[in-house]
């Protein structure tokens, strides 16, 4: 039964809420917690500020998504309808949108992501084969941490040594907490990587490099040069992905090898069924959910919306919904073509999904090569934590050492 605006899901039991943030909950709660409510309610609407609607199943969510003129990008973070700036080209609505996408997709294209293969692999190869002789690791903080923001950093002409630093400022935006503090943490989150990235653009304007941020000083839109401003605001948003979507997804996948011994052994065996396996556990663990903003009033999953309310798009409810996906909760990588939101649907589709997957594929295939036999360490105490991604806080993993 959808339910009216005038409740929320703190009337109705048992369910414990649904806030905007969690911290430390045990590992995939986040993923079944969506599970139930979808199977109670196809929209509901939670009370954390500053109130926001959820939708939960994949009919609405696919309609929603390419639904532009009702659901806008004007704000896609359900926690800040009001955001100042605009993170382009995700936040920007058609016609608008189009023109700011073409100039960063030549470096997403097949042959632009074909062309960063070997240094991808080479990279991820140099760190599984360093930890391989250490027996255990955090893979978090020790792979899924340093993996793909390394990747990133070479796209977009940072020094690899920045790296930590931007992710704590990006880590500030994303996972503010509950405190009173939060807003002045994101904002100083925000401001830090803005000055970062102002100073970027000024070093490569006096020596251009063979990066994304040194292309940008060349490009142009309605026959203007790109201000620094727009540039700043696109690095901020590329960092989402480099720092947040691709490791958090890492997590998920190795943390279902490490306790699925079947499927991780399937995998050894036929690494040809990597890539499937892939798009299965983006299926499977979604870690983003996606925001929108009511441009109008509309009728969606039973429950009326108005103008300017806010819309959480559950992707991991969507991509488990038994009405789109016979069997959803088995990882069946021999799947047929699924049509799977991880990547979200539309305009906005994910400019980076062949980067993501080529990492995730790299990342399995490494890994697997170099150690193979990896489990959780005993007594290991797997949590999460949720904004608008799913994250595992730590993944400790042990195997037999190899000689260095
Ligand atoms: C597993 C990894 C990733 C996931 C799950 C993911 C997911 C998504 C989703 C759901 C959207 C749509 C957002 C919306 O509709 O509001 C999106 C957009 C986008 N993603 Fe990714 N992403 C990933 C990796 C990457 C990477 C590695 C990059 C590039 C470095 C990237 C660049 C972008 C860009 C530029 C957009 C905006 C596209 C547009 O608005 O036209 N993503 N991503």
């Amino acid at each position: 039964m959808p339910l009216s605006p005038q409740h929320s899901l703190a009337d109705v039991p048992p369910e414990p809420g649904f806030p905007l943030i969690t911290e430390g909950m045990p590992a995939t709660s986040v993923f079944a917690r969506l599970d139930g409510l979808r199977e109670q309610y196809p929209a509901f609407h939670s009370d954390d500020r500053p109130g926001f609607w959820t939708l939960t199943r994949y009919a609405d969510i696919d309609i929603v998504l390419r639904d532009t003129n009702t659901f806008t990008s004007r704000s896609v973070f359900v926690g800040n309808p009001d955001i100042r700036g605009r993170w382009w080209p995700v936040m920007l609505d058609p016609p608008e949108h189009a023109p700011w996408r073409r100039l960063i997709t030549p470096y997403f294209t097949p042959r632009a992501v074909e062309g960063m293969t070997d240094w991808v692999t080479s990279r991820c190869e140099s760190i599984v084969s360093s930890l391989a002789a250490q027996g255990s690791c955090d893979f978090v903080s020790e792979f899924s941490l340093r993996f793909p923001t390394g990747v990133f950093a070479q796209l977009m002409g940072f020094p690899e040594r920045d790296t930590d630093q931007i992710y704590r400022w990006q880590q500030k935006i994303e996972r503010p907490g509950t405190g009173p503090d939060r807003q002045h943490q994101v904002a100083e989150g925000a401001l830090s990587l803005a000055g970062y990235f102002a100073d970027l653009i000024a070093q490569r304007r006096s020596a251009p490099g063979d990066d994304l941020i040194s292309a940008a000083l060349n490009w142009q839109m309605d026959g203007e040069p790109v201000s620094d401003d727009d540039i700043i605001s696109l690095c901020a948003m590329l960092c989402s992905p480099g720092f947040s979507t691709v490791p958090a997804q890492l997590s998920y996948i190795f943390r279902h090898l490490a306790t699925h011994e079947d499927d991780r052994q399937r995998l050894i065996a036929d690494p040809a069924l990597v890539p499937a396996a892939v798009e299965e556990f983006l299926r499977l663990y979604p870690v983003g959910m996606i925001g929108r903003k009511l441009a109008r009033a509309t009728d969606r999953g039973g429950c009326p919306m108005q103008a300017g309310d806010m819309v959480m798009l559950a992707v991991p409810a969507a991509n488990r919904d038994p009405r789109a996906f016979p069997d959803p909760l088995s990882f069946r990588p021999d799947r047929p073509e699924t049509g799977h939101l991880a990547f979200g649907a539309g305009v906005h589709y994910c400019l980076g999904a062949r980067l993501a997957r080529l990492e995730l594929r790299v990342a399995i295939e490494q890994w697997h090569r170099l150690i193979p036999d990896y489990r959780i360490a005993a007594g290991a105490d797997l949590t999460e934590h949720q904004s608008q991604t799913i994250w595992l806080d730590s993944l400790p993993l042990t195997w037999s050492p190899r000689p260095a």
